[in-house]
């Protein structure tokens, strides 16, 4: 009973892309920055090759709530080029994350 639940225990760690972090800033540096860039704005190649959104455009942050980003973390993209994270994240970390993108104060 006792190694059943430490089985179970380490799969949800392993299963954790961000390593138990739950603070947004940490979350979006080792799960989204790659393709996001670490300041939310991609590199032209990232641009040229997935269609990466620079998160920083005035456009998007006119527009951005936590509701979008939080939605769009859960079910990635409709064309699959961005991930869903649902299950890769716990709740928390996609709500810290989202909460940190559609901040006033992001990327900072
Ligand atoms: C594998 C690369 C990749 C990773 C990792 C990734 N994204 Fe994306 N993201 C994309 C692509 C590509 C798009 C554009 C999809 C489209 O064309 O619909 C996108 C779009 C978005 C959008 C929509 C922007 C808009 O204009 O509405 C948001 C918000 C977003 N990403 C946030 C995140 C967050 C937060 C993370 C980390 C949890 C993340 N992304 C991780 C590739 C990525």
């Amino acid at each position: 009973m006792k190694a059943a639940l430490l089985l179970l225990l380490v799969a949800c760690n392993g299963s954790d892309v961000a390593g138990g972090a739950t603070d947004g800033p940490k979350v979006f540096a080792s799960v989204c920055a790659t393709c996001h860039g670490p300041a939310g704005k991609p590199t032209e190649a990232m641009v040229q090759r997935l269609g990466v959104r620079d998160l920083t455009a005035a456009e998007f942050r006119a527009r951005v709530t936590s509701a979008l980003v939080e939605n769009q973390v859960r079910t990635g993209s409709k064309n699959k080029l961005m991930p869903a994270f649902e299950g890769a994240l716990t709740d928390a970390q996609i709500k810290a994350v989202a909460a940190y993108v559609s901040s006033a104060k992001f990327p900072n």
